[in-house]
């Protein structure tokens, strides 16, 4: 299992005219003591063992490529296959990258690791790596997100992480970010701001990608050795789109593979509930860096909705604003009710409870592998698993 880093972005953190850092200077140090203790600690033999011994003894990795018969015969086109991150520990691809920030963290002397978290996935999983590593984690969540995704609250709590509740605006992600960024201006200088996905001033938005590409490398192999080809279309739901760059990356240059990504089209992207940001959104800073936008005209956030806590956010990963502006992936949106209905069907027809944020991928693969052949087929990143989701969706849909 190598770890590769791949070579995107240029020296000031820009993918084309995306990314980079919009930050007053004093935090530009310090962005910049974090790219360069990343530097070197990519480059060390010890740190690259340590990672990959954790991910496969503590992970779980690799995991596996599932062909996902009945779902795919009963559409009855292509082929669909699943990359199982939901088997991870920790239940999603987070953890990947959190392994990576809180060695980090560690490795800089931080005396503290600080997060923010819609699903909760991502502050479980980095609870977890600061309980392994020994550094403490404090965890800034919505008050909307604490009630519906209350199992991860739990876990958190156990891993022993100070939970701060937002109540502030939307009560979710967005207002999460900003409590959390605040908590992290107090001490830049001591305390590690764990960004959550692809997003963020640089390096965020490449370390956590490099983190993350495991998942293609892996799966890119997996399929090869399986099929003796590569897939057709591969695809991921994008938030921040952490999981979507983790399986995309170790495909770009495979020009035959298609690939996309799905946003969350919420109630409709007719109307203000959705946060598909790179098929409506216009470019802007936000959060110490430059990417697709949902705002208003004064360039001030919009209140953004999915059904899917973790992927109502109102930027976008600068990579991916980068590929979709050079045609080299495709953004889709899937809404609440193809969510919820993707979310049933892979649990009855393959006893698989998918997160509802992959399940937005797992509609967008079923809405079109009925118009694509029997010998095609379409790689989905199962980017989490659906605990988490289970009550809210029962209560939902009165089960
Ligand atoms: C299971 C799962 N998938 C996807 C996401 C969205 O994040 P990203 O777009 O960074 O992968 C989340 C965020 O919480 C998640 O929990």
């Amino acid at each position: 299992m190598a770890l590769d880093f791949a070579p995107m972005p240029d020296d000031q953190g820009y993918f084309g005219e995306y990314g980079g850092q919009v930050l007053p200077p004093e935090l530009k140090q310090v962005m910049d003591e974090i790219n360069d203790a990343y530097n070197d600690i990519k480059q060390s033999d010890a740190f690259r063992q340590e990672l990959k011994e954790l991910y496969a003894d503590y992970v779980g990795r690799p995991s596996p490529v599932y062909y996902a018969r009945r779902l795919s015969d009963k559409i009855g086109g292509a082929r669909i296959y699943l990359k199982r991150e939901d088997l991870n520990h920790t239940g999603a691809h987070k953890i990947n990258h959190c392994l990576g920030e809180a060695l980090l963290a560690k490795h800089m002397g931080k005396t503290k690791v600080l997060a923010e978290t819609g699903a909760g996935q991502h502050g479980v999983a980095l609870a977890t790596a600061c309980a392994l590593v020994g550094v403490e984690c404090e965890i800034h969540m919505g008050q909307i997100d604490i009630e519906k995704e209350h199992p991860n609250v739990t876990k958190m709590k156990i891993l022993g992480c100070k939970l701060v509740e937002v109540t502030r605006g939307t009560r979710t992600l967005k207002d999460a970010v900003d409590s959390a960024f605040e908590e992290y201006l107090k001490d830049p200088v001591n305390f590690f701001y764990a960004i959550g996905s692809v997003v963020g001033p640089h390096p965020f938005p490449r370390m956590v990608r490099d983190f993350q590409s495991i998942v293609g490398r892996e799966a890119r192999q997996q399929f090869l050795d399986k099929q003796g080809k590569l897939p057709d279309l591969i695809t991921a739901c994008v938030g921040g789109g952490s999981n979507a760059i983790g399986l995309f990356t170790a495909f770009l240059d495979d020009e035959a593979v298609k690939i996309v990504g799905v946003e969350p089209a919420g109630k409709g992207l007719d109307t203000h509930d959705h946060a598909a940001t790179l098929t409506l959104g216009s470019k802007g800073a936000i959060h110490g860096f430059e990417c697709y936008n949902l705002q208003d005209d004064a360039g001030n956030p919009l209140p953004v909705y999915s059904i899917a806590s973790g992927l109502d956010y109102p930027g976008v990963g600068p990579q991916h604003c980068y590929l979709k502006d050079i045609e080299r992936v495709e953004y889709q949106t899937a809404d609440d009710a193809q969510c919820l209905d993707a979310f049933m069907t892979l649990s009855r027809l393959e006893g698989i409870i998918p997160a509802l944020e992959s399940a937005h991928a797992v509609a967008y693969a079923m809405r079109v592998a009925a118009d694509m052949d029997k010998d095609q087929s379409i790689l989905v990143n199962l980017s989490g698993r659906g605990d988490k989701d289970a009550d809210f969706v029962a209560d939902k849909l009165d089960l």
